[in-house]
């Protein structure tokens, strides 16, 4: 679980991992019975939320997570999605379409793992499914945008236009994604764990193992990245500077 400004100190303490540490270099008593919002506590304090944020969902990185982290902030959001798109979302479209074949593979076959292949496939389909279409729906909508809110922010570009009012609601909507393909994952690992394809032994299993923890592995860093960096960065970005030149235009 990741931790979200509406939630209080003592759930973030009590459901995210390494929060505690961040809380505590910040001087927030999290063992209180204050069931404030961290949105508004942070208000109160004039602490930035972003950061803290930001810092707690570091505070249990792995190594890679790490590396693909440093020198974001220096980087421009559209160099950001360039990355994204390059560095994750191909590695995934090309993981999933390979594990896709497996499946197909493994299903067709007479062995007696055929149903077991089958059952596993089913949570795979769910979790391609919900991977794909978010993964569209950013690449022809949400990346497009923050990139003309960059140019126009640099006055390098028109206005943007969306059918959304503000980004704030796509990008809330990435991020019930993300959470909602973290579980869809979970359960694919646990669909695969609980059949007996263990014991098969055969070589669609090995290779799906192979592709499995790579993938689980990028998408961590890839949804992390997203969620702490760059669409923090584009909702600040849209609110600071491009709100003022649309009240300007509209004057
Ligand atoms: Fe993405
Ligand atoms: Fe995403």
């Amino acid at each position: 679980m990741k931790a979200e400004p509406g939630m209080s100190l003592q759930e973030i303490a009590a459901e995210v991992p390494g929060a505690i540490r961040v809380l505590e270099s910040y001087g927030l008593d999290y063992c209180q019975s204050d069931r404030h919002p961290l949105i508004t506590i942070c208000a109160e304090r004039g602490l930035g939320i972003e950061s803290l944020l930001m810092q707690i969902g570091t505070a249990e990185l792995t190594a890679d997570q790490i590396r693909a982290y440093e020198g974001w902030s220096d980087k421009s959001l559209s160099d950001l999605i360039s990355i994204i798109r390059i560095r994750h979302h191909s590695f995934t479209w090309r993981q999933l379409a390979h594990m896709a074949e497996l499946f197909e593979e493994a299903a067709a076959t007479k062995s007696r793992y055929r149903h077991d292949w089958k059952r596993v496939q089913r949570a795979f389909n769910a979790f391609r499914l919900k991977l794909e279409q978010h993964m569209n729906f950013e690449e022809q909508v949400v990346f497009p945008y923050i990139e003309a809110i960059e140019a126009a922010a640099r006055g390098g570009g028109p206005y943007p236009t969306a059918f959304f009012p503000t980004i704030q609601r796509p990008v809330r909507m990435m991020l019930l994604d993300h959470e909602a393909a973290d579980e869809l994952l979970r359960r694919l690992r646990e669909a695969l764990a609980n059949s007996s394809l263990e014991r098969s032994r055969s070589r669609s299993l090995r290779e799906f193992s192979a592709v499995m923890e790579p993938l689980k592995n990028d998408l961590s860093t890839h949804i992390f990245l997203e969620t702490y960096v760059l669409f923090p960065r584009a909702v600040n970005l849209e609110s600071l500077t491009l709100e003022p030149l649309r009240l300007a235009r509209e004057d």
